[in-house]
């Protein structure tokens, strides 16, 4: 050798990267390795994440297909276990990765099999690549204490293809189970599965994976769907500034995605469509993965997000008809704030109707939200109830308040602003000087929009329970377009939905947040405004987590009633909507009176 770095020979690197480029699955998944965390929907719609069940003694997930005789046969076994070991601690569910297994088509399987466990729908196929499946039927076994697999393959050797033994002679998961409550070693970490195998097409092509790179794929995707909030002057939490940046992050995009924790988008994709859904679709999810997974390449070409030369203006909707500037309000470092209530004077001299509003906050790391209410003040003080409202307001990633078209909302000459503040502290004192500004109607628009407000102040949320439903409804009077939801808790908030109950007796799930999120307060705007006729009934119901394992609890141990601050709870909807006009109304009383005669 003459000192000097020769490249290597060209089959040499082929190989070296061949061998790299093979994803983790490639290799059969052993006892003892790490499970990493994720979340998934169940055939109900529930959320699961992984390491939510942090608390059990262990967590058993058995593989499930629809129409796999095997897994049929094994159920009832997989249950009798269930129901001696879920006294004991164990948390129980199951797997489905299967390509062709839609949500829909494994609730009804569940029905019909009488499986009462939650079947997580891994719909990227991201989860069973990585614990790298082969068959249904095969169960897992994770320790919450490490998140190792402390045993995989058969439930026990009873069953086989198209053969059984009326009894198993080794019971290989009850026998895991006990070495694993017992705190022993676990003896047989391994037994054959038999089952039905599962495609997973991305797998078997290991260089479709391999073609992903930054320049062509991922940066053009993350320029549309992360950027905004990803840049210099966003929210997100790092600027998605070029290839270097991204290319750091890339396992915790990783994370972020499996986890479903960006982008930040939190209803069920089968109920309903909305105009600001930020989800992307399974193949994107697939995509960015695989991508991080293969080593991250870059690519050739131009950087796109190095590139992007895009304007973000300070106002979302360009400068204001009015900027309406909100007192300064010292924050101090540590402690709590009650909610504040400013009285603003209204500047306009004027009635106007408001097409759209944006608050600039402050300080943004310690203004958590604003709701901007407004009203025109009674001899006693308070409001005059006709002549108030709210123009929407300000949470940490949300966006302007534009009103749905041919709609506004009127604020009259005497109206003052009545904003509500909440500040949280976070270690470092500051001032706050956030700005409101409205956008108006040149004309009186056709419509005035509205807002319903669902309240239940009675709630009381039992300590340590991991799911706590209570509800609040209202029965609508007239015929109205409903555009926009919002459900609101606090820091116990799990899941969360709006269902309506129709007067000729069928009901639909408006909306489901399966993953309430505390930290994103999203304003849900239907793609299409939604008809409601007069005497629908609407449940908005929420559910808490007052348990150990939600990270956000400040205190398990506590009853925990109404209240305004974040440690206390809220059942808080709230719908805007407009009514249906005579002339709509009869126009669609033909419409339906004419598919009734077709
Ligand atoms: C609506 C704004 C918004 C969008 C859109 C968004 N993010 Fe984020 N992102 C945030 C915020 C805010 C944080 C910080 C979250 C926190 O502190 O918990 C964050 C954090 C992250 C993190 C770091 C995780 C951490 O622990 O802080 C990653 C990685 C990430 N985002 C990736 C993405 C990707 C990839 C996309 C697009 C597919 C995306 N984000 C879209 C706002 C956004």
């Amino acid at each position: 050798m003459n000192g000097v770095l020769r490249p290597l020979p060209r089959f040499l690197e082929i190989l070296c990267v061949s061998l790299w480029l093979l994803p983790s699955g490639v290799q059969a998944l052993q006892t003892g390795d790490l499970v990493e965390n994720f979340r998934l929907l169940d055939q109900k719609g529930s959320s699961h994440e992984l390491y939510r069940y942090a608390d059990a003694k262990a967590i058993v997930v058995l593989v499930q297909g629809n129409g796999c005789p095997i897994v049929r046969n094994v159920m009832p076994a997989f249950r009798a276990i269930r129901d001696t070991y879920a006294k004991q601690g164990v948390d129980f569910m199951m797997l489905n990765s299967n390509l062709q297994d839609t949500q829909a088509a494994i609730a009804r399987e569940a029905t019909e099999f009488g499986y009462d466990l939650p079947i997580l729908k891994d719909q990227t196929q991201l989860i069973g690549e990585a614990l790298d499946l082969k068959r249904t039927g095969e169960v897992f076994v994770i320790n919450p204490l490490t998140w190792s697999v402390v045993y995989h393959g058969a439930i026990d050797d009873r069953v086989t293809y198209e053969h059984q033994r009326p009894a198993a002679n080794n019971r290989y998961l009850a026998n895991a189970l006990d070495d694993l409550i017992e705190s022993r070693p676990v003896k047989v970490a391994h037994a054959p599965a038999k089952g039905c195998l599962i495609n997973f097409p991305s797998k078997t092509a290991i260089t479709a994976q391999t073609k992903f790179t930054y320049t062509r794929h991922v940066a053009p995707l993350l320029k549309e769907q992360c950027v905004t909030c990803h840049r210099e002057g966003g929210i997100g939490s790092w600027s998605m500034t070029g290839y270097d940046m991204v290319r750091g992050f890339a396992p915790m995009i990783r994370e972020v995605l499996r986890t479903q924790r960006m982008p930040p988008w939190h209803a069920d994709p089968a109920h309903g469509h909305f105009a600001n859904d930020r989800s992307l679709t399974a193949d994107q999810v697939r995509m960015l993965v695989s991508w991080v997974e293969t080593g991250a390449p870059r690519g050739e070409g131009a950087d796109p997000l190095a590139e992007d030369s895009r304007q973000w203006p300070e106002w979302s909707l360009g400068e204001p008809d009015v900027v309406i500037e909100i007192p300064e309000q010292a924050v101090p470092a540590t402690g709590t704030i009650d909610y504040q209530y400013l009285v603003i004077r209204n500047p306009i001299g004027r009635d106007v109707w408001v097409r759209a509003a944006e608050i600039i906050p402050g300080d943004r790391k310690s203004l958590h939200h604003v709701i901007t209410n407004f009203g025109v003040p009674t001899a006693d003080g308070q409001f005059d109830r006709a002549q108030s409202g709210s123009l929407g307001g300000y949470v940490p990633g949300g966006k302007a308040d534009v009103f749905p078209e041919g709609t506004g909302v009127f604020l009259p000459k005497d109206a003052i602003f009545r904003p509500q503040m909440h500040y949280t502290t976070w270690g470092k004192a500051g001032v706050d000087r956030s700005r409101l500004g409205l956008y108006f109607h040149e004309n009186k628009p056709t419509h005035a929009l509205k807002t319903t407000v669902f309240i239940n102040s009675d709630i009381r949320i039992p300590p340590r329970t991991r799911e706590h439903w209570e509800q609040a409804e209202r029965t609508l009077e007239k015929d109205v377009w409903l555009y926009t939801l919002l459900p609101h808790a606090h820091y116990r908030g799990k899941a969360s939905e709006f269902r309506a109950y129709y007067p000729d007796g069928t009901e639909e799930m408006l909306l489901s947040v399966p993953n309430y999120d505390f930290n994103w307060q999203t304003t849900y705007e239907l793609k299409a405004p939604k008809y409601l006729p007069a005497g629908t009934r609407i449940v908005h119901r929420t559910a808490w987590d007052n348990s150990v394992t939600n990270p956000a609890n400040p205190d398990p141990n506590r009853e925990v009633p109404w209240g305004e601050q974040s440690w206390d709870e809220m059942l808080f909807g709230a719908l805007t909507w407009r009514y249906v006009t005579d002339e709509e109304k009869k126009l669609r009383a033909a419409t339906v009176a004419q598919a009734q005669g077709e």
